[in-house]
């Protein structure tokens, strides 16, 4: 089908997002987010709060609103293009006449799996391509059309993970790390024609860190722990809270001339064999 929006291609001015430089700016607004909206994909549980967790949610509203934010959330496939489109759409058009203009991006929803390469079905090999690489690459999309059609910059944070360079030992997940893998490359590829716009596009590649998608691994297989330990030079599998800095260096001002790259926050785990 035909895409709805006509793009105007006329190029924003590329100056960094907050129209200061960053030499001149104070350092708390090299960091800020003030004044902009953030989509986050995948934030049903995990890195982030379980909507469904009525106590998480109702902390964060708290905190949105003790701050002056909003914090929303909707249900929605994120391999589904129309209604990922449309949701996103209505996102930006909210946030304009808020005053807080979409800019920001994480794609954070993905699916992991363990099955022997020998054995792995074709069919769950696809699905793994669908939700991990077309799940990040159809929000990307039209996170940026939106972007060059209000003509404003923006980042978008890609997340990737460690598996995506490395095969984990002990782990046989070859569509998951073949996924992120295709995820860097995505990065690198719409970086490459985005920046014209002014849009930079990164990956954050995550190691081993404690959540539902993890937990449910190691309930699995238990001794893969151990093995995730002898990688840990901090001496403790990662956080969600870890991952709080880079990515608001990566979505500010802060990062102004960070496009195309990865950000590796594993722990030292790829560090050292
Ligand atoms: N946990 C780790 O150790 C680790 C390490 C490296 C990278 N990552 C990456 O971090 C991201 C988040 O992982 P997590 O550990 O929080 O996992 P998680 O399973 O706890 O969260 C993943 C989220 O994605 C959502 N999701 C899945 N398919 C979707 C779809 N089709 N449409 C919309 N949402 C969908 C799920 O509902 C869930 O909220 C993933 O991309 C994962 O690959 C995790």
């Amino acid at each position: 089908m035909a895409p709805a929006i006509t793009l105007d291609h006329t190029l924003p001015p590329v100056v960094p997002e907050s129209n200061q430089t960053p030499a001149t700016a104070p350092t708390n607004t090299l960091f800020s987010l003030a004044g902009r909206t953030v989509v986050i994909t995948g934030g049903g549980r995990g890195l982030r709060n379980d909507p469904d967790n009525r106590q998480e949610w109702i902390a964060v509203q708290k905190l949105a609103t003790s701050k002056g934010l909003q914090a929303t959330y909707t249900r929605c496939d994120i391999t589904d293009e129309e209604a990922t489109k449309g949701l996103l759409e209505n996102i930006a058009e909210e946030s304009k006449a808020r005053n807080m203009p979409l800019r920001g991006l994480i794609t954070c929803a993905g699916i992991q799996q363990m099955v022997p390469a020998l054995d792995y079905p074709v069919d769950g090999y696809r699905k793994m391509l669908d939700v991990n690489v077309l799940g990040t690459f159809i929000p990307a999309k039209h996170f940026s059309r939106i972007l060059v059609e209000q003509k404003t910059p923006g980042s978008i944070v890609m997340i990737a993970s460690m598996s995506g360079q490395i095969a984990n030992r002990g782990l046989t997940c070859t569509a998951y790390n073949s996924s992120k893998a295709a995820v860097h490359q995505m990065c690198r590829s719409v970086a490459q024609e985005w920046g014209q716009y002014n849009i930079r596009v990164n990956t954050l590649s995550a190691g081993y860190i404690r959540t539902a998608m993890t937990d449910a691994l190691l309930k699995e297989k238990p001794e893969v722990e151990e093995t995730w330990m002898c990688g840990a030079l901090l001496g403790r599998l990662g956080a969600p809270e870890d991952f709080k800095g880079p990515t608001i260096y990566m979505l500010t001002d802060a990062s102004a001339w960070m496009t195309g790259a990865d950000l590796r926050v594993d722990g030292g785990h790829c560090a050292s064999a």
